[in-house]
């Protein structure tokens, strides 16, 4: 049993707290040291919910496979309990946070029994740094400790920081499978009560039912995200579901720029993109979350919280993200991914070619011939960020880098260009607020169907959207800011026959290219009604045969096609009532009437 290492009298009287309701056999104090993660490790592998992969293979590593119905964030099981239920807004499930409290008393009381509970202090953000926050995770699980020390600043470090004063985000997690008078499981779980549950007046985090992603470690989403969200709108700051990537031209000149696309829509791959350009260089500063807080020349500055990379691993391949493959190539935890024959991973698209047989997610014999995915479509890779061949040298810097410009974006395929440049600040909130995307793996639910995901924020927003528009439109309105410049993109337009029509990944350095050179006022764009885009003459083509007809396509508005949709994005914004700020109700109305006198 580690020591406690703290005088925080706040967080010595809350975990006494949290045991006294959880009645857990054994408190254990998380220090971040190598020895116990790899006690962690070793936990897991004895009780069969993990095996240590080939050594020579992937050194340090393991795979977990999960219980099959706990394999994704669940969002209708996730809750805002904000004193005010309008506060929450249509855009969260909200509950009464007395009446939330009064059931989650219920299961929490003695969800502990027979296990050991795990103090994990944790900070998100460079330890230290004043756009850094402090949380606590107490939990059952030994695969969320091991998790967090890859994902976070996690021990006795973020306890130092902490201090004996200090101010911390309190967070609850237990897997919900009390071992009274019964065997434990490889995945305890409790998936008929999953409750995901954030007060954001008292900045609360409780989770109960689930051990996986998001659910679970609650540093990600919960605390960065969803509380985090609430705090930026309080401090006149942002915490988006960004990546955050430096961009350098072959003259060395840098530019740092932040990406809001939904989940499983290839942040990671664009945060380590390996440019087809030649000269061009991307380097990594996060792949999931930016924390962006004013700088004292008016610019906006990011973070990355993250110490790690919590990937999707269906799709990653050399040829899709050689960046990403290189970071996982030891000292990783895989879950729910496929088992080689040799004691490796796979996983589909991962190679070329098959393997010719395997054991897949669920332990049953895989071969190509099976109907069944040898991964589930939402498996996963923890890796730590500083694996990543092009981590930039300042990922880790407290100040944070200045922000020139933000991509959004979805999964379209049609309608929406390759590009499309803002025309302003407010306009560039619009944009962000009708982001659009074909749902993907990485929330249960139905896959392809439309959504709208305002700022890739809907399941990840702590507060009512409206509100959360109007604190962007405030943010670009203090005093003195020099906002970055936002541009909407989309490589996933498809043809009639349902071909992708841009190539993507390495080639997505063509559109970065352009949007460095317009961050520079030096390249071309033609206006249309819904934003600048690129001449063809001014997107760098060179070394890429692409088709005239694509061409055109991608680089073009069809005004009648855009105005069919304008009803939808009316509808959408009008969701959220009397929150709505009038300023994007009338860029929408700017928009359709200049696609009118154009149709
Ligand atoms: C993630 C997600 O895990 O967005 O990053 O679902
Ligand atoms: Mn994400």
């Amino acid at each position: 049993m580690a020591i406690i290492m703290t005088q925080n009298q706040k967080l010595l009287t809350w975990v006494d707290e949290i045991a006294t309701l959880c009645k857990p056999d054994n408190i254990y104090w998380c220090d971040g040291s190598q020895e116990e993660y790899d006690n962690m490790i070793d936990l897991m592998v004895n009780g069969g919910t993990a095996i240590r992969l080939n050594n020579e293979k992937k050194p340090n590593s393991i795979l977990v496979k999960s219980d099959p119905a706990d394999v994704a964030r669940v969002e209708d099981r996730t809750f805002i309990c904000s004193e005010n239920g309008a506060d929450a807004g249509p855009n969260n499930n909200w509950y009464n946070p007395s009446e939330m409290r009064e059931k989650l008393n219920g299961f929490f009381d003695g969800c502990m029994q027979g296990r050991t509970m795990y103090v994990i202090p944790f900070s998100m953000g460079p330890l230290g740094s004043d756009k850094s926050k402090i949380g606590v995770e107490i939990t059952d699980s030994p695969y969320v400790v091991a998790n967090m020390r890859i994902m976070a600043r996690m021990g006795k470090a973020a306890l130092d920081v902490l201090g004996n004063d200090g101010d911390f985000i309190p967070c609850v997690h237990s897997v919900g499978y009390p071992l009274v008078n019964r065997e434990d499981k490889t995945w305890p779980c409790d998936p008929e009560n999953r409750y995901i549950v954030h007060y954001p007046e008292t900045r609360e985090i409780w989770s109960y039912g689930s051990g996986y992603g998001g659910n679970a470690l609650l540093g990600k989403k919960c605390l960065a995200l969803r509380i985090a969200s609430v705090i930026a709108r309080d401090e006149g700051s942002l915490a988006e579901h960004m990546l955050i990537m430096k961009l350098t031209s072959p003259e060395g000149e840098s530019k740092y720029i932040c990406g809001a696309f939904p989940s499983a829509c290839g942040k990671t791959n664009l945060a380590m993109l390996k440019p087809t350009l030649p000269g061009w260089k991307v380097e990594t500063i996060g792949d999931d979350i930016a924390w962006l807080k004013f700088g004292e020349d008016g610019r906006l500055y990011a973070i990355n919280p993250e110490a790690g990379f919590f990937g999707v691993a269906p799709n990653t391949s050399a040829e899709t993200n050689p960046n990403a493959m290189a970071s996982l190539q030891e000292n990783c935890i895989f879950t729910n991914v496929g088992l080689t024959e040799d004691g490796d991973v796979w996983w589909e698209e991962m190679t070329n070619e098959l393997p010719e047989k395997l054991t897949d997610w669920k332990n049953n014999p895989w071969t190509p011939d099976s109907e069944n995915t040898a991964a589930h479509p939402n498996a996963r890779f923890t890796a730590p960020a500083s694996q990543c061949p092009v981590i930039a040298p300042e990922w880790e810097d407290p100040k944070g880098v200045p922000i020139d410009a933000i991509l959004v974006g979805g999964r379209r395929a049609t309608n929406v260009p390759l590009i499309h440049e803002a025309f302003s600040w407010q306009h560039g909130t619009f944009m962000g607020s009708i982001i659009a995307s074909e749902k993907t793996a990485a929330a249960d639910g139905k896959i392809g169907e439309l959504r709208r995901d305002p700022m890739a924020m809907l399941p990840f927003c702590g507060y009512n959207m409206g509100d959360y528009f109007a604190h962007w439109l405030k943010v670009g309105k203090a005093d003195g800011a020099k906002m970055p410049k936002v541009f909407y993109v989309n490589w996933f337009r498809k043809n009639g026959a349902g071909k992708f029509i841009w190539p993507g990944f390495g080639d997505n350095s063509r559109v970065l290219k352009w949007v460095f050179e317009r961050c520079n006022d030096s390249a071309d764009a033609v206006e249309t009604p819904v934003g600048f885009l690129p001449t063809k003459e001014a997107l760098d083509l060179n070394g890429l045969e692409i088709a005239d007809k694509d061409l055109n396509e991608l680089l073009s508005i069809d005004a009648a096609s855009w105005l069919e949709e304008v009803p939808s994005m009316r509808e959408h914004l009008e969701k959220f009532g009397d929150r709505m700020p009038q300023e994007l109700l009338d860029e929408l109305d700017g928009i359709e009437s200049r696609l009118k006198a154009e149709a």
